[in-house]
């Protein structure tokens, strides 16, 4: 009989695996679908064909309807209450749990134990690829756990919700979090130097377009990506993040644990974990993009301030004119034209300056009405 399939978790990753589980899966019964937020649920069921979704109201009631139970949430924490009500609710053996997530291996280690406890089967599985890879069916999943249950998995991985694969079957479960965790150190470490590039760009005046076109024509791929993302300061203008700050700092701080357990240094993340910081305490953490870490090192380049240092200048040298204006029937006029020479060139300036300023290094305006809001 066709299994019946249970989705927990449609934040960013989670509604664009379940799109392509729901068109590419070949499933006989329709998807159910449970998030903490109903909304999420009742608007992805609708843009989904009818018949084809479930919504479930509690994650008790789904897990005992459902054969196979995949779950993709923010952190460890939720996981964590989210496996402890589903293991609570009932009978679950037999039951095969696919846990999406990316948290601590030691989490997952003792998710496995409880799985196993209460006779069910558990597969970790977390994925690699951006929000826009999960919509388009592309993510890379990395599945491991007895070879049987990652075998039940597989009908809808490769050509439904991924691409590919990087399986360690019959092997802990750990294992695929700790790849998952040095994966996105990659991905972390990339984002912050194209932060640090292209703001060197701006400060040395080579500008950040021929920085983009090096990296467009050399890199390109995730490189390319997120270069857009940092020049057209969309992150910015997100309601919601792609890779929220809070996840990426969830992440670092896993890979900064990892590494500590077994005598590495990770000292990339800790810097990452720096302008992590400084995105969050700007835009908060669920809001702030790892994009931002680019507004991070704009701001601490001291760019914010560069208008009021430019000030601070012009009244510097107003009132040198002022004072040392040749004495005589023309000082007046020798003092005017030179502070409203002065005066000028720094509002000439100060437009141009603002007019180029970088959105993240303002503060949010949700309330901006879309026809101001520029490219
Ligand atoms: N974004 C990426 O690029 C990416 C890529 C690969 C892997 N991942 C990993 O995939 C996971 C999900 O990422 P995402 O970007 O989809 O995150 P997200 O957009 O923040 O979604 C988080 C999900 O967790 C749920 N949740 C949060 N707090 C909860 C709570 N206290 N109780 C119950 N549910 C709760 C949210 O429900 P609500 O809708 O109610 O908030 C939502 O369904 C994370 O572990 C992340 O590290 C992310």
């Amino acid at each position: 009989m066709a299994p019946q399939l249970l989705w927990i978790g449609l934040g960013n990753m989670g509604r664009g695996m379940v799109k392509n589980l729901v068109e590419k899966g070949n499933l006989e019964k329709p998807v159910l679908l449970y998030n903490r937020t109903r909304k999420r649920s009742e608007d992805l069921a609708s843009k989904l064909p009818e018949g084809k979704t479930e919504i479930v109201d509690s994650v008790e009631e789904g897990v005992k309807k459902a054969d196979i139970i995949f779950t993709i949430l923010s952190n460890d924490a939720v996981v964590r209450t989210v496996f402890s009500s589903a293991l609570a609710g009932g009978d679950v053996a037999g039951k095969l749990f696919v846990e999406c997530s990316t948290i601590h291996p030691d989490t997952t280690a003792q998710l496995v134990r409880d799985a196993a406890a209460g006779g069910a089967q558990f597969v970790a599985s977390p994925v690699f690829g951006a929000p826009a890879a999960a919509e388009a069916g592309q993510l890379i999943f990395v599945p491991a756990g007895p070879r049987e249950a990652v075998e039940r998995l597989r009908p809808y991985v490769r050509g439904v919700m991924g691409k590919g694969e990087i399986a360690f079957e019959d092997e802990p479960c750990e294992k695929a979090l700790k790849l998952k965790l040095i994966g996105n150190t990659f991905v972390l470490n990339m984002v912050s130097v194209l932060g640090e590039g292209l703001t060197m760009a701006e400060k040395t005046g080579v500008g950040a377009a021929p920085v983009k076109q090096f990296v467009d024509g050399l890199f390109g791929g995730h490189y390319s990506a997120y270069g857009d993302r940092m020049l057209s300061g969309t992150y910015w203008k997100m309601e919601e993040p792609l890779f929220s700050a809070d996840n990426a700092r969830k992440d670092a701080g896993h890979a900064m644990d990892l590494a500590k357990s077994v005598g590495v240094e990770l000292r990339h993340a800790a810097v990452v974990d720096d302008y992590l910081k400084v995105v969050t305490d700007h835009a908060g953490g669920d809001k702030g993009d790892i994009a931002g870490m680019y507004g991070a090192a704009r701001k601490n380049a001291g760019l914010k301030y560069s208008v009021f240092v430019g000030l601070v200048v012009v009244v510097a040298m107003s009132a040198a004119a002022w004072f040392f204006s040749p004495k005589g029937e023309n000082q007046t006029t020798w003092r005017s034209s030179l502070i409203l020479a002065f005066a000028s060139c720094y509002l000439m300036w100060f437009v141009t300056f603002m007019a180029q300023l970088h959105p993240l290094i303002e503060p949010r305006r949700s309330d901006v009405r879309e026809q101001f809001v520029t490219e």
